[in-house]
């Protein structure tokens, strides 16, 4: 089945399966790894995109309930160069640590900073609960 995607403000068209996970098409298809492979069950984040504001595991959710949404990876948020505020904060507080979750804390934490400007301590606290 083709589907068409919009990934990081640029639309792409994809040929699969419609219950191909996004994952495999962002990192499979389309060369974008800024979201990992972790357990593949939704269970640990490692997978987290932004699709329509909101912080999802892309896991889980099948190709062809992808399309039309505009999905965001940590590709699409900043670079080596010009990394995005979370980015910078995650290195200058050294945040990374095994790196392989990095992706979905800072995900997670855009989705919130995105939709909440004065997040509350209990706001920080629980949006990485699920990484
Ligand atoms: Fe673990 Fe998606 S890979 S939640």
């Amino acid at each position: 089945m083709r589907q068409r995607l919009s990934i990081n403000g640029r639309d792409h068209e994809v040929e699969a399966d419609g219950d191909t996970p996004l994952l495999y098409i962002l990192r499979d298809d389309l060369g974008l790894h800024g979201p990992k492979f972790g357990c593949g069950l939704g269970q640990c984040g490692a997978c987290t995109v932004i699709a329509d504001g909101a912080a999802i595991r892309s896991c889980q959710l099948p190709l062809d309930q992808a399309a039309g949404r505009k999905i965001v990876t940590l590709d699409g948020i900043g670079s080596a160069a010009h990394p995005h505020p979370v980015q910078r904060a995650f290195l200058a507080e050294q945040a990374a640590q095994g790196g392989y979750c990095t992706n979905g804390m800072i995900m997670g934490a855009k989705a919130l900073l995105d939709s909440n400007k004065q997040p509350t301590d209990a706001d920080i606290r629980n949006a990485p609960a699920g990484n």
